[in-house]
Protein backbone atom coordinates (compact mmCIF):
# COMPACT_ATOMS: atom_id res chain seq x y z
CA UNK A 1 0.00 0.00 0.00
CA UNK A 2 1.18 3.53 -1.14
CA UNK A 3 1.91 5.44 2.68
CA UNK A 4 -0.08 7.98 3.30
CA UNK A 5 0.20 9.64 6.76
CA UNK A 6 -2.02 7.09 8.72
CA UNK A 7 -4.71 8.37 11.48
CA UNK A 8 -4.04 8.47 14.89
CA UNK A 9 -6.47 9.32 17.70
CA UNK A 10 -6.03 12.30 19.45
CA UNK A 11 -4.94 12.30 22.64
CA UNK A 12 -4.60 10.42 26.04
CA UNK A 13 -8.39 11.03 27.14
CA UNK A 14 -9.59 9.86 23.32
CA UNK A 15 -7.38 7.24 23.29
CA UNK A 16 -8.94 6.11 26.99
CA UNK A 17 -12.14 6.35 25.59
CA UNK A 18 -12.12 4.55 22.17
CA UNK A 19 -10.55 1.57 24.14
CA UNK A 20 -13.48 1.20 26.61
CA UNK A 21 -15.82 2.22 23.63
CA UNK A 22 -14.72 -0.94 22.48
CA UNK A 23 -14.12 -3.10 26.01
CA UNK A 24 -17.54 -2.27 27.33
CA UNK A 25 -20.36 -3.21 26.26
CA UNK A 26 -23.84 -5.95 26.02
CA UNK A 27 -20.52 -8.43 27.30
CA UNK A 28 -20.49 -6.08 30.89
CA UNK A 29 -23.32 -5.28 31.44
CA UNK A 30 -25.95 -8.45 30.28
CA UNK A 31 -23.42 -11.17 29.66
CA UNK A 32 -21.62 -10.40 33.31
CA UNK A 33 -25.05 -10.16 35.64
CA UNK A 34 -26.40 -13.74 33.90
CA UNK A 35 -22.87 -15.54 33.79
CA UNK A 36 -22.78 -14.27 37.53
CA UNK A 37 -25.92 -15.51 38.35
CA UNK A 38 -25.12 -18.80 37.08
CA UNK A 39 -21.84 -19.37 38.84
CA UNK A 40 -23.02 -18.22 42.71
CA UNK A 41 -22.75 -14.37 42.84
CA UNK A 42 -19.51 -13.56 44.94
CA UNK A 43 -17.52 -16.65 43.81
CA UNK A 44 -17.70 -15.67 40.43
CA UNK A 45 -16.90 -12.05 40.89
CA UNK A 46 -13.51 -13.00 42.95
CA UNK A 47 -12.63 -15.56 39.99
CA UNK A 48 -13.57 -13.14 37.05
CA UNK A 49 -11.25 -10.31 38.81
CA UNK A 50 -8.23 -12.23 39.26
CA UNK A 51 -9.04 -13.38 35.29
CA UNK A 52 -9.25 -9.99 34.33
CA UNK A 53 -6.13 -8.98 35.92
CA UNK A 54 -4.07 -11.72 35.55
CA UNK A 55 -4.68 -13.01 32.14
CA UNK A 56 -6.69 -10.12 30.77
CA UNK A 57 -4.28 -7.52 31.25
CA UNK A 58 -1.00 -8.94 29.86
CA UNK A 59 -2.62 -10.35 26.94
CA UNK A 60 -4.29 -6.72 25.81
CA UNK A 61 -0.90 -5.08 26.51
CA UNK A 62 0.78 -7.98 24.50
CA UNK A 63 -2.34 -6.84 21.19
CA UNK A 64 -1.45 -3.17 22.13
CA UNK A 65 2.04 -4.07 21.54
CA UNK A 66 1.06 -5.41 17.88
CA UNK A 67 -1.03 -2.72 16.88
CA UNK A 68 1.12 0.00 17.76
CA UNK A 69 4.51 -1.72 16.75
CA UNK A 70 3.34 -2.30 13.51
CA UNK A 71 0.51 0.28 12.51
CA UNK A 72 -0.83 -1.75 10.41
CA UNK A 73 -4.42 -3.56 10.37
CA UNK A 74 -5.07 -7.21 11.78
CA UNK A 75 -3.76 -9.37 9.77
CA UNK A 76 -0.94 -6.64 8.00
CA UNK A 77 0.23 -6.40 11.36
CA UNK A 78 1.65 -9.96 11.31
CA UNK A 79 2.94 -9.75 7.98
CA UNK A 80 5.36 -6.46 9.36
CA UNK A 81 6.19 -8.32 12.46
CA UNK A 82 6.96 -11.87 11.07
CA UNK A 83 7.23 -11.76 7.16
CA UNK A 84 6.60 -14.32 5.07
CA UNK A 85 5.30 -16.64 6.91
CA UNK A 86 1.85 -17.62 8.16
CA UNK A 87 1.30 -16.39 11.21
CA UNK A 88 -0.90 -13.64 9.57
CA UNK A 89 -3.16 -16.42 10.00
CA UNK A 90 -3.90 -15.13 13.54
CA UNK A 91 -5.02 -11.98 11.60
CA UNK A 92 -7.69 -13.53 9.53
CA UNK A 93 -9.17 -15.85 11.84
CA UNK A 94 -9.38 -12.16 13.62
CA UNK A 95 -11.10 -10.58 10.42
CA UNK A 96 -13.48 -13.47 10.23
CA UNK A 97 -13.92 -13.31 14.19
CA UNK A 98 -14.77 -9.96 13.88
CA UNK A 99 -17.15 -10.63 10.99
CA UNK A 100 -19.04 -13.72 12.52
CA UNK A 101 -19.44 -11.83 16.14
CA UNK A 102 -21.19 -8.89 14.13
CA UNK A 103 -23.62 -11.11 12.71
CA UNK A 104 -25.94 -11.90 16.15
CA UNK A 105 -24.05 -8.42 18.20
CA UNK A 106 -26.06 -6.18 15.60
CA UNK A 107 -29.02 -8.64 16.42
CA UNK A 108 -28.78 -8.10 19.95
CA UNK A 109 -28.11 -4.14 19.90
CA UNK A 110 -30.95 -3.77 17.55
CA UNK A 111 -32.88 -4.98 20.41
CA UNK A 112 -31.81 -2.61 23.03
CA UNK A 113 -33.01 0.84 20.55
CA UNK A 114 -36.77 -0.96 20.36
CA UNK A 115 -37.00 -1.28 23.90
CA UNK A 116 -35.32 2.10 24.22
CA UNK A 117 -38.30 3.45 21.90
CA UNK A 118 -40.96 1.00 23.48
CA UNK A 119 -40.14 3.28 26.88
CA UNK A 120 -40.76 6.13 25.38
CA UNK A 121 -44.01 5.01 23.54
CA UNK A 122 -45.51 2.48 26.03
CA UNK A 123 -46.12 2.12 29.81
CA UNK A 124 -44.40 -0.56 31.29
CA UNK A 125 -46.67 -0.69 34.40
CA UNK A 126 -49.26 -3.35 35.01
CA UNK A 127 -48.15 -5.91 33.74
CA UNK A 128 -46.89 -9.20 34.37
CA UNK A 129 -43.66 -10.84 34.00
CA UNK A 130 -45.26 -13.49 31.71
CA UNK A 131 -46.12 -11.12 29.33
CA UNK A 132 -42.89 -8.92 29.23
CA UNK A 133 -41.96 -12.68 28.43
CA UNK A 134 -44.18 -13.34 25.65
CA UNK A 135 -43.85 -9.87 24.49
CA UNK A 136 -40.36 -10.72 24.00
CA UNK A 137 -40.79 -13.50 22.29
CA UNK A 138 -42.86 -12.70 19.87
CA UNK A 139 -40.95 -9.55 18.92
CA UNK A 140 -37.51 -11.11 18.09
CA UNK A 141 -38.86 -13.92 16.42
CA UNK A 142 -40.85 -11.53 14.19
CA UNK A 143 -39.74 -10.08 10.69
CA UNK A 144 -39.77 -6.49 10.49
CA UNK A 145 -39.23 -5.01 14.00
CA UNK A 146 -35.89 -6.76 14.26
CA UNK A 147 -34.44 -6.29 10.77
CA UNK A 148 -35.21 -2.35 10.87
CA UNK A 149 -33.49 -2.00 14.24
CA UNK A 150 -30.39 -4.23 12.89
CA UNK A 151 -30.44 -1.94 10.08
CA UNK A 152 -30.14 1.27 12.20
CA UNK A 153 -27.85 0.28 13.65
CA UNK A 154 -25.42 -1.00 11.26
CA UNK A 155 -25.92 2.31 9.57
CA UNK A 156 -25.41 4.41 13.14
CA UNK A 157 -21.73 2.22 12.69
CA UNK A 158 -21.42 2.95 9.01
CA UNK A 159 -22.02 6.87 9.99
CA UNK A 160 -19.32 6.95 12.05
CA UNK A 161 -16.63 4.85 10.32
CA UNK A 162 -17.15 7.11 7.19
CA UNK A 163 -16.54 9.61 9.55
CA UNK A 164 -12.82 8.37 10.15
CA UNK A 165 -10.41 7.82 12.91
CA UNK A 166 -10.64 10.64 14.19
CA UNK A 167 -13.57 12.42 13.51
CA UNK A 168 -16.05 9.48 13.84
CA UNK A 169 -14.51 6.73 16.47
CA UNK A 170 -12.49 8.75 19.06
CA UNK A 171 -15.40 11.69 18.84
CA UNK A 172 -18.35 9.41 19.25
CA UNK A 173 -16.44 7.67 21.75
CA UNK A 174 -15.26 10.76 23.74
CA UNK A 175 -19.19 12.05 23.88
CA UNK A 176 -21.16 8.83 24.33
CA UNK A 177 -18.82 6.83 26.97
CA UNK A 178 -18.55 9.46 29.77
CA UNK A 179 -22.39 9.58 28.76
CA UNK A 180 -22.92 5.86 29.72
CA UNK A 181 -20.88 6.23 32.72
CA UNK A 182 -23.47 8.80 34.02
CA UNK A 183 -26.36 6.69 33.08
CA UNK A 184 -25.04 3.74 34.94
CA UNK A 185 -24.44 5.57 38.36
CA UNK A 186 -27.94 7.28 38.34
CA UNK A 187 -29.06 3.66 37.86
CA UNK A 188 -26.76 1.93 40.82
CA UNK A 189 -28.15 4.58 43.02
CA UNK A 190 -31.05 4.09 41.98
CA UNK A 191 -30.86 0.20 42.72
CA UNK A 192 -29.19 0.56 45.93
CA UNK A 193 -31.74 2.64 47.45
CA UNK A 194 -34.40 -0.28 46.40
CA UNK A 195 -36.27 -1.72 49.75
CA UNK A 196 -34.21 -4.89 49.48
CA UNK A 197 -31.18 -4.08 48.24
CA UNK A 198 -29.03 -6.00 51.13
CA UNK A 199 -29.84 -9.43 49.59
CA UNK A 200 -28.52 -8.51 46.23
CA UNK A 201 -25.09 -7.31 47.48
CA UNK A 202 -24.83 -9.95 49.43
CA UNK A 203 -25.52 -12.30 47.13
CA UNK A 204 -22.61 -10.60 44.30
CA UNK A 205 -20.26 -9.64 47.47
CA UNK A 206 -20.02 -12.56 49.67
CA UNK A 207 -18.10 -15.36 48.16
CA UNK A 208 -19.44 -18.50 48.32
CA UNK A 209 -16.04 -20.36 48.08
CA UNK A 210 -18.19 -23.86 47.69
CA UNK A 211 -19.38 -22.34 44.48
CA UNK A 212 -15.45 -21.80 43.15
CA UNK A 213 -15.97 -25.15 40.42
CA UNK A 214 -13.50 -25.91 37.31
CA UNK A 215 -16.88 -24.69 35.23
CA UNK A 216 -17.12 -20.97 37.79
CA UNK A 217 -13.21 -20.28 36.81
CA UNK A 218 -13.18 -21.33 32.96
CA UNK A 219 -16.85 -19.43 32.58
CA UNK A 220 -15.18 -16.03 34.36
CA UNK A 221 -12.24 -16.66 32.25
CA UNK A 222 -13.99 -16.50 28.93
CA UNK A 223 -16.12 -13.83 30.30
CA UNK A 224 -12.89 -11.71 30.82
CA UNK A 225 -11.89 -12.37 27.43
CA UNK A 226 -14.92 -11.59 25.85
CA UNK A 227 -15.48 -8.46 27.96
CA UNK A 228 -12.11 -7.04 27.22
CA UNK A 229 -12.31 -7.39 23.38
CA UNK A 230 -9.52 -9.60 23.14
CA UNK A 231 -8.39 -12.76 21.08
CA UNK A 232 -9.40 -11.48 17.58
CA UNK A 233 -6.80 -7.91 17.01
CA UNK A 234 -9.75 -5.05 17.69
CA UNK A 235 -7.14 -4.07 19.92
CA UNK A 236 -4.30 -4.12 17.96
CA UNK A 237 -6.71 -2.68 15.56
CA UNK A 238 -7.35 0.21 17.79
CA UNK A 239 -4.02 0.57 19.23
CA UNK A 240 -2.56 0.88 15.87
CA UNK A 241 -3.90 4.47 15.64
CA UNK A 242 -2.23 4.92 19.31
CA UNK A 243 0.54 7.59 18.81
CA UNK A 244 3.95 7.17 20.17
CA UNK A 245 3.76 8.59 23.21
CA UNK A 246 0.45 6.96 24.93
CA UNK A 247 1.16 4.86 27.60
CA UNK A 248 0.06 1.38 27.17
CA UNK A 249 0.79 -0.35 30.17
CA UNK A 250 -1.29 2.97 31.77
CA UNK A 251 -4.11 2.54 29.30
CA UNK A 252 -4.45 -1.13 29.75
CA UNK A 253 -4.57 -1.33 33.50
CA UNK A 254 -7.31 1.78 33.43
CA UNK A 255 -9.01 -0.39 30.61
CA UNK A 256 -9.36 -3.34 32.83
CA UNK A 257 -10.30 -1.58 36.13
CA UNK A 258 -12.79 0.39 34.29
CA UNK A 259 -14.46 -3.05 33.34
CA UNK A 260 -14.49 -5.01 36.26
CA UNK A 261 -15.84 -1.67 37.68
CA UNK A 262 -18.44 -1.40 35.21
CA UNK A 263 -19.44 -5.20 35.42
CA UNK A 264 -19.70 -4.43 39.11
CA UNK A 265 -22.14 -1.60 38.73
CA UNK A 266 -24.14 -3.23 36.48
CA UNK A 267 -24.19 -6.68 39.19
CA UNK A 268 -24.97 -3.84 41.31
CA UNK A 269 -27.49 -2.58 39.40
CA UNK A 270 -29.28 -6.26 38.62
CA UNK A 271 -29.30 -8.18 41.20
CA UNK A 272 -30.81 -5.96 44.21
CA UNK A 273 -33.34 -5.14 41.27
CA UNK A 274 -34.05 -8.68 40.92
CA UNK A 275 -34.61 -9.85 44.42
CA UNK A 276 -36.11 -6.58 45.71
CA UNK A 277 -39.32 -8.05 43.17
CA UNK A 278 -38.54 -11.71 43.57
CA UNK A 279 -37.13 -12.59 40.48
CA UNK A 280 -34.19 -14.93 40.11
CA UNK A 281 -31.09 -14.16 38.21
CA UNK A 282 -32.02 -15.64 35.00
CA UNK A 283 -30.39 -16.73 31.52
CA UNK A 284 -28.83 -13.48 29.34
CA UNK A 285 -31.01 -12.28 26.95
CA UNK A 286 -34.42 -13.10 30.14
CA UNK A 287 -32.65 -11.14 32.31
CA UNK A 288 -32.49 -7.25 30.50
CA UNK A 289 -35.07 -7.69 28.13
CA UNK A 290 -37.70 -9.63 30.26
CA UNK A 291 -36.92 -9.34 33.98
CA UNK A 292 -35.39 -6.04 34.13
CA UNK A 293 -38.91 -4.16 32.31
CA UNK A 294 -40.79 -6.08 35.05
CA UNK A 295 -38.45 -4.48 37.28
CA UNK A 296 -38.95 -1.09 35.70
CA UNK A 297 -42.66 -1.28 35.45
CA UNK A 298 -43.00 -1.39 39.05
CA UNK A 299 -41.07 2.09 40.07
CA UNK A 300 -42.14 5.20 39.98
CA UNK A 301 -40.67 7.20 36.99
CA UNK A 302 -40.52 3.56 35.53
CA UNK A 303 -40.35 4.51 32.16
CA UNK A 304 -37.62 7.04 32.61
CA UNK A 305 -35.17 4.12 34.32
CA UNK A 306 -36.14 1.98 31.26
CA UNK A 307 -35.24 4.65 29.06
CA UNK A 308 -31.95 5.24 30.72
CA UNK A 309 -31.37 1.65 31.12
CA UNK A 310 -31.55 0.77 27.21
CA UNK A 311 -30.35 3.88 26.41
CA UNK A 312 -27.15 2.75 28.20
CA UNK A 313 -26.99 -0.26 26.99
CA UNK A 314 -27.70 0.93 22.87
CA UNK A 315 -24.57 3.38 23.57
CA UNK A 316 -22.24 0.38 25.04
CA UNK A 317 -23.19 -2.09 22.28
CA UNK A 318 -22.78 0.69 19.29
CA UNK A 319 -19.40 1.54 20.50
CA UNK A 320 -18.58 -1.92 20.44
CA UNK A 321 -20.51 -3.06 17.23
CA UNK A 322 -17.92 0.26 15.90
CA UNK A 323 -14.56 -1.43 16.79
CA UNK A 324 -15.92 -4.99 15.37
CA UNK A 325 -16.66 -3.12 12.46
CA UNK A 326 -13.33 -1.25 12.06
CA UNK A 327 -11.28 -4.17 12.40
CA UNK A 328 -12.66 -5.38 9.11
CA UNK A 329 -12.81 -2.08 7.10
CA UNK A 330 -9.43 -1.24 7.88
CA UNK A 331 -8.58 -4.96 7.01
CA UNK A 332 -10.13 -4.50 3.16
CA UNK A 333 -8.62 -0.58 2.86
CA UNK A 334 -5.39 -1.36 3.88
CA UNK A 335 -4.58 -5.12 2.45
CA UNK A 336 -6.65 -4.55 -0.70
CA UNK A 337 -6.32 -0.76 -1.55
CA UNK A 338 -10.07 0.07 -1.94
CA UNK A 339 -11.05 3.76 0.03
CA UNK A 340 -12.09 3.49 3.56
CA UNK A 341 -15.95 4.37 2.11
CA UNK A 342 -16.09 1.66 -0.07
CA UNK A 343 -14.25 -0.97 2.24
CA UNK A 344 -17.12 0.13 5.38
CA UNK A 345 -20.12 0.11 2.68
CA UNK A 346 -19.06 -3.46 1.31
CA UNK A 347 -18.60 -4.54 5.04
CA UNK A 348 -21.53 -3.24 6.47
CA UNK A 349 -23.70 -4.92 3.44
CA UNK A 350 -22.26 -8.04 4.38
CA UNK A 351 -22.84 -7.77 8.18
CA UNK A 352 -26.60 -6.42 7.18
CA UNK A 353 -27.68 -9.93 5.28
CA UNK A 354 -25.14 -12.34 8.31
CA UNK A 355 -27.28 -10.15 10.90
CA UNK A 356 -30.48 -10.86 8.82
CA UNK A 357 -30.21 -14.06 8.42
CA UNK A 358 -29.18 -14.53 12.35
CA UNK A 359 -32.39 -12.37 13.30
CA UNK A 360 -34.64 -14.70 11.15
CA UNK A 361 -33.30 -17.74 12.31
CA UNK A 362 -34.68 -16.79 15.72
CA UNK A 363 -38.13 -17.20 14.03
CA UNK A 364 -39.13 -18.00 10.40
CA UNK A 365 -35.80 -20.04 10.42
CA UNK A 366 -35.65 -21.86 13.26
CA UNK A 367 -35.85 -24.87 11.04
CA UNK A 368 -32.23 -24.17 9.91
CA UNK A 369 -30.04 -25.33 12.46
CA UNK A 370 -25.93 -26.02 11.79
CA UNK A 371 -24.67 -28.49 14.47
CA UNK A 372 -28.21 -28.54 16.76
CA UNK A 373 -27.40 -24.49 17.10
CA UNK A 374 -30.17 -21.84 15.19
CA UNK A 375 -27.67 -19.71 12.81
CA UNK A 376 -27.73 -17.12 16.11
CA UNK A 377 -26.24 -19.30 18.20
CA UNK A 378 -24.22 -21.06 16.14
CA UNK A 379 -22.11 -17.76 15.62
CA UNK A 380 -22.15 -17.34 18.97
CA UNK A 381 -20.85 -20.36 20.00
CA UNK A 382 -17.94 -20.75 17.31
CA UNK A 383 -17.16 -17.12 17.81
CA UNK A 384 -16.92 -16.74 21.65
CA UNK A 385 -16.36 -20.56 22.45
CA UNK A 386 -13.82 -21.47 19.80
CA UNK A 387 -12.37 -18.72 17.77
CA UNK A 388 -11.85 -15.84 20.33
CA UNK A 389 -9.50 -18.55 22.38
CA UNK A 390 -7.63 -19.75 19.71
CA UNK A 391 -6.62 -16.07 18.57
CA UNK A 392 -5.72 -15.55 22.56
CA UNK A 393 -3.51 -18.23 22.60
CA UNK A 394 -1.77 -17.50 19.22
CA UNK A 395 -1.51 -13.81 19.84
CA UNK A 396 0.58 -14.92 23.24
CA UNK A 397 2.36 -17.98 21.38
CA UNK A 398 3.58 -15.30 18.78
CA UNK A 399 4.85 -12.61 20.89
CA UNK A 400 5.92 -15.04 23.44
CA UNK A 401 8.46 -17.07 21.16
CA UNK A 402 8.54 -15.01 17.91
CA UNK A 403 9.34 -11.48 18.89
CA UNK A 404 13.06 -10.64 20.23
CA UNK A 405 12.49 -9.27 24.13
CA UNK A 406 14.80 -6.03 23.36
CA UNK A 407 12.21 -5.14 20.51
CA UNK A 408 9.14 -6.16 23.01
CA UNK A 409 10.19 -4.05 26.31
CA UNK A 410 11.65 -1.00 23.79
CA UNK A 411 7.92 -0.64 22.18
CA UNK A 412 5.68 -0.77 26.26
CA UNK A 413 8.33 1.66 27.54
CA UNK A 414 8.25 3.92 24.69
CA UNK A 415 11.94 3.04 23.55
CA UNK A 416 12.85 3.57 27.43
CA UNK A 417 11.15 6.61 28.68
CA UNK A 418 8.40 5.41 30.97
CA UNK A 419 9.53 2.33 33.14
CA UNK A 420 8.05 -0.94 33.05
CA UNK A 421 8.61 -2.64 36.72
CA UNK A 422 7.14 -5.75 36.13
CA UNK A 423 8.17 -6.59 32.64
CA UNK A 424 10.02 -9.93 33.17
CA UNK A 425 6.74 -11.03 35.18
CA UNK A 426 4.67 -9.84 32.13
CA UNK A 427 6.69 -11.55 29.70
CA UNK A 428 6.55 -14.75 31.72
CA UNK A 429 3.05 -14.77 31.58
CA UNK A 430 2.64 -13.99 27.77
CA UNK A 431 5.34 -16.60 27.20
CA UNK A 432 3.78 -19.53 30.01
CA UNK A 433 0.96 -19.00 32.20
CA UNK A 434 -1.39 -17.50 29.61
CA UNK A 435 -1.33 -19.89 26.80
CA UNK A 436 -1.72 -22.54 28.97
CA UNK A 437 -4.98 -20.97 30.36
CA UNK A 438 -7.06 -20.07 27.42
CA UNK A 439 -5.89 -23.78 26.22
CA UNK A 440 -7.74 -24.88 29.23
CA UNK A 441 -10.42 -22.69 28.39
CA UNK A 442 -10.91 -23.97 25.08
CA UNK A 443 -10.51 -27.38 25.72
CA UNK A 444 -13.25 -26.98 28.14
CA UNK A 445 -15.79 -25.91 26.47
CA UNK A 446 -15.65 -27.88 22.99
CA UNK A 447 -15.72 -30.64 25.89
CA UNK A 448 -12.40 -32.00 25.61
CA UNK A 449 -11.79 -31.45 29.73
CA UNK A 450 -14.96 -33.39 30.28
CA UNK A 451 -14.02 -36.60 27.82
CA UNK A 452 -10.22 -35.94 29.73
CA UNK A 453 -11.44 -36.59 33.27
CA UNK A 454 -13.99 -39.27 32.64
CA UNK A 455 -10.84 -41.10 31.14
CA UNK A 456 -9.29 -40.91 34.50
N1 LIG B 1 -16.11 -6.43 24.65
C1 LIG B 1 -17.40 -6.15 24.11
C2 LIG B 1 -18.45 -6.41 25.15
O1 LIG B 1 -18.14 -6.59 26.28
C3 LIG B 1 -17.71 -6.92 22.86
C4 LIG B 1 -16.60 -6.89 21.88
C5 LIG B 1 -16.21 -5.85 21.10
C6 LIG B 1 -15.71 -7.96 21.62
N2 LIG B 1 -15.12 -6.18 20.37
C7 LIG B 1 -14.79 -7.46 20.66
C8 LIG B 1 -15.61 -9.24 22.12
C9 LIG B 1 -13.76 -8.28 20.22
C10 LIG B 1 -14.58 -10.05 21.67
C11 LIG B 1 -13.64 -9.58 20.74
O2 LIG B 1 -19.61 -6.44 24.85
Amino acid sequence: MTNTVRATFGGKFGVLMATLGTAVGLGNIWRFPYMCGAHGGGAFLLVFILCVLLLGLPVMITEFFIGRHSQRNVTGAFDVLAPGTRWNLIGYNGVITSFLILGFYTVVSGWTLDYMLQSVLYSFENKTAEEFASEFAVFSSGIVRPLFWTLMVILITQFVIISGVKKGIERSAKILMPLLFVFLLLLAIRSITLSNAGVGFRYLFEPDFGKIDSAAILSAMGQAFFSLSIGMGCLITYSSYFGKNTNMQETAFQVNIISIFVAILAGIMVFPAAFSFGIQPTAGAELVFITLPNVFGQLPWGNLWAFIFYALLAVAAITSVISLHEVVTLYLHEEHHITRKKAANYVSLAVLLLASISSLSLGVLKEYTLFGLTFFNFLDYITAKIMLPVGGMMTCIFVGYRIEKKILKAELTNEGTIPFYFFNTYAFFIKYIAPVAIALILFYEIGLVNLIMKLF
